[in-house]
């Protein structure tokens, strides 16, 4: 397993990789990888020859009172966690190199950004396209992997790729939980022991609300009321936002059918945490 800082140096390995013919897989990451990330880097490993991992805490996604100076770091854990989990290369890049004074493209979407998370916080979509439209012309993987814990991300790349076309196959991969049911995040660090219990709330409101469309239940608003009426019990919780959209241009709909996202993002605490889960109809 190696590590490298500069895009010269994976252009020039992976252009080494391409001239004997094997293919490439790519897992983008900020780092602090848990189980969930392993997830991607195990299954990409499984199908391509070799396995890039990049490690950059995005400062273009962040806006200007969130958490980019406390995000965690911490490169020499990642960098067990990808060769465990069988990556073979991690490229690790100082905000310097991914943008060079004057940077002033950007690649921008809109539809499956202006619901969830694009609402509250307008500038990040753009700035997880921008850096992963860069890392895929850095790398140009054959496929890249993406995780379902950040639904709307997986929608809008899928869109951009097939919008702009990137001759990439986009890889969606399962939410990883912990034991009691709490989905895998950098974030969850945070947490104090409290917070971390009271966190619980979102899983098992999602889950109230995929038993009642199990049970025949076709009305958003009435899945979106079951899983508020959990979320608000929690009082240590603080909901930002319970939706039920469609999953492949994330708008809202009326009805359940087809294939739906049941999104949420709740604070508890100061932590804003996301869950959800994909319905799709028989
Ligand atoms: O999902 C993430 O960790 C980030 O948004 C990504 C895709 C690595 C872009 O910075």
């Amino acid at each position: 397993m190696q590590i490298v800082k500069t895009i010269k140096e994976v252009r020039a390995i992976v252009k080494e990789w391409r001239r004997s013919g094997l293919t490439v897989g790519l897992v983008p990451t900020m780092g602090y990888l848990h189980e969930g990330h392993q997830s991607l880097i195990a299954k990409s490993a499984q199908q391509n020859d070799r396995t890039v991992v990049s490690v950059f805490v995005n400062p273009i996604q962040f806006g200007p009172n969130e958490d980019l100076e406390a995000y965690p770091r911490d490169i020499e854990h990642d960098m067990k966690a990808v060769e465990t989990a069988g990556g073979d290369l991690i490229f690790h890049p100082e905000p310097s190199e991914m943008y060079p004074p004057h940077f002033t493209s950007f690649v921008d979407t809109t539809e499956t950004t202006e619901l969830l998370c694009g609402a509250c916080r307008p500038t990040h979509f753009r700035g997880v396209c921008t850096v992963v439209s860069k890392l895929f012309n850095i790398v140009q993987p054959d496929r890249a992997y993406f995780g379902q814990k950040d639904a709307q991300q997986l929608a809008t790349i899928r869109r951009f790729v097939r919008d702009l076309d990137f001759d990439i196959e986009i890889v969606p991969c399962p939410i990883v939980r912990e034991d009691d049911g709490l989905a895998k995040s950098s974030r969850n660090t945070y947490l104090s022991k409290e917070e971390r219990q009271a966190a619980l709330v979102l899983s098992r409101s999602l889950k109230a609300g995929h038993d009642v469309i199990e049970k025949g239940e076709r009305s958003a608003d009435n899945v979106i009321k079951v899983i508020r009426d959990v979320l608000e019990k929690e009082p240590l919780a603080r909901v930002d936002y319970v939706e039920v959209v469609d999953f492949c241009n994330i708008q809202r709909t009326e009805t359940i059918t087809g294939e739906v996202l049941v999104a949420i993002a709740v604070y508890i605490g100061k932590t804003r945490l996301i869950d959800n889960f994909i319905w799709r109809e028989e």
